[in-house]
């Protein structure tokens, strides 16, 4: 590394101006940054419901490696950022601060204090479900963003004249994440060049979907975060400390839970949540770790049925990155719900702790982090790469995952360039994963195999939303 201090000392070596051709930093400015706030973030506490934000990274270049070509990259996308669910949340949230109104709290003090000027950020109940359009986290802001970057990214995969599917899953926010994405990639050739295929989130979809759902997790609806609240009651303090600060307030634990999340989607639509600063941080690193719990034992690697249910997303994707680019295309984006992600990402044999997670205590730092895996937006970048020999490895093919824009090497396979894994032990890596229709008993009259990556419509007909925005309330999304 190239040593700054030396120039701001005087001793100016003429020979490191060409070891990177980068201009100088001003006088005295740093290289590198000697500060790591990462680990402070709310947003890795605030857990799926907080906006978007990368991945703590290994620090291993999210750029492709020297030699080497990226030529095809799958995308499996969450949702963006959005209003809480109606049924879901909305009505638990009005019902907290009902409560909390009708306890007739002349002037709210303490870390309520803020109470007396805020006000509820769902202005119109029919955002409930939906996208956000507002503030600086909206979630179609942050759709079109993704697909700006991935054309600067991927650009090179698109020929300039082909018509392009992009996959999503049949639920309203969803599919307008993918139109966002796909004008952000397309930009003016999106109506032209871009094919918007809506799978259905339909159970008689079987394997052939983005949201699979696992017929013998008899387990899965009941499965949620308020199961690990029960056992892991830290959220009580809080709720005592706000009832002290404000006489005749009597809020419970649970009501704090409600509240919490409340204030992780308030990002989802403002630029600031006075909320945040309610709660203490370790309020924050408990309720952050519920959602870890809830992930990892409902939707991730903590369960053996959701493994085998990712399996179909690793398998097929394998199935395409074997056949290559020329035969089977280079581009795959998708888009679904968090707790289709999740699955895929254990499948892919990422981010599986050593042991299962405590439910009974708070496991600080957490071997789970949700946060780093689906906040809003959240997304799994797979790599096909190509590359001349280099000193580490032969020439080959090979793959990387990007979870977040992190490069997340595999411990078990990272020979290649850039520590990606050679395709051939990729391939071995994902035949050992549980079977979906094995294991989760796929129903025989379904399809049993995923077919939509390979017989897709090229059709620009749902490009655009047609009429008002869908109020939907059977969601597969926590
Ligand atoms: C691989 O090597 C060939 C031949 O030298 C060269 O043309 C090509 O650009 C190289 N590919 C990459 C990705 O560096
Ligand atoms: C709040 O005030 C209303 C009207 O005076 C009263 O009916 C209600 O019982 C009060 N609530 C509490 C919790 O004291
Ligand atoms: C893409 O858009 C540009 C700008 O409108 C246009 O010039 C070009 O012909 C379009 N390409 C295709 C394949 O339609
Ligand atoms: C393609 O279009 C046909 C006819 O509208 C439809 O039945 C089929 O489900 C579509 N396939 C995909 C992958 O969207
Ligand atoms: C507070 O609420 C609990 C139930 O949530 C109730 O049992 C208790 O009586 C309430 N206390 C006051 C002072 O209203
Ligand atoms: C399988 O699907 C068929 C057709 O939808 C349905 O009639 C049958 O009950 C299903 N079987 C099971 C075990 O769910
Ligand atoms: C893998 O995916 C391909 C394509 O969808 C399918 O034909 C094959 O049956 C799948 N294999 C397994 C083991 O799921």
């Amino acid at each position: 590394m190239l040593n700054l201090s030396l120039l701001a000392s005087g001793l100016v070596l003429a020979s490191l101006a060409s070891a990177n051709s980068k201009a100088y930093p001003k006088f005295g400015e740093k290289q590198f940054s000697q500060t790591f706030h990462d680990g402070y973030n709310l947003l890795k506490y605030m857990s799926s419901l907080a906006p978007y934000s990368d991945r703590v990274s290994y620090g291993v270049d999210r750029n492709t490696p020297a030699g080497c070509e990226v030529d095809q990259a799958f995308l499996l996308m969450r949702h963006g950022e959005r209003y809480p669910d109606a049924a879901m949340f909305g009505d638990d949230y009005t019902k907290v601060l009902s409560k909390m109104k009708a306890s007739n709290v002349s002037t709210w003090a303490g870390d309520l204090a803020f109470m007396n000027e805020w006000t509820y950020y769902v202005e119109d109940e029919s955002m409930y479900s939906q996208e956000s359009t507002t503030g600086p986290y909206a979630g179609l802001l942050d759709a079109f963003s993704r697909g700006s970057e991935y054309r600067l990214r991927y650009g090179h995969l698109w020929d300039g004249k082909s018509v392009v599917p992009i996959f999503t899953s049949g639920y309203e926010r969803v599919i307008e994440t993918a139109r966002y994405f796909g004008q952000g990639f397309f930009g003016y050739n999106y109506s032209t060049n871009a094919a918007i295929n809506i799978i259905p989130e339909a159970a008689t979809q079987g394997a052939d979907s983005l949201t699979p759902s696992c017929a013998a997790d008899t387990n899965y609806d009941t499965c949620y975060i308020e199961r690990f609240f029960a056992t892991l009651p830290p959220l009580h303090v809080a709720a005592a400390r706000f009832n002290k600060q404000n006489p005749g307030l009597n809020l419970t634990a649970s009501d704090v839970l409600e509240l919490m999340q409340m204030a992780a989607f308030e990002l989802n639509v403002r630029a600031y949540t006075p909320w945040a600063d309610a709660f203490t941080s370790d309020e924050w690193v408990s309720y952050g770790y519920i959602f870890d719990l809830a992930y990892y034992y409902c939707f991730g690697p903590g369960s053996e049925y959701q493994i085998a249910t990712g399996q179909v997303f690793a398998n097929a994707t394998r199935v395409l990155m074997e056949s290559g680019p020329k035969k089977s295309g280079s581009m795959f984006w998708s888009f679904a719900h968090d707790a289709n992600i999740t699955p895929v990402v254990a499948a892919l044999g990422i981010d599986i702790p050593d042991s299962h997670l405590p439910s009974d205590t708070v496991q600080f730092p957490s071997t789970y982090r949700a946060a780093d895996i689906v906040p809003m937006g959240g997304h799994l970048t797979l790599e096909r790469i190509t590359c001349n020999a280099t000193a580490v490895s032969k020439a080959g093919v090979f793959v990387r995952a990007v979870v977040n824009e992190a490069v997340v090497p595999w411990t078990s396979c990272q020979s290649g360039p850039g520590y990606s894994c050679p395709l051939a032990q990729y391939s071995t890596m994902i035949d050992k994963t549980p079977k979906f229709n094995e294991k989760c008993g796929t129903n025989a009259s379904y399809p049993q195999y995923l077919d939509f990556f390979w017989n897709y419509n090229t059709t620009t007909e749902y490009n655009y939303q047609k009429g008002p925005i869908g109020y939907q309330l059977t969601d597969t999304d926590v």
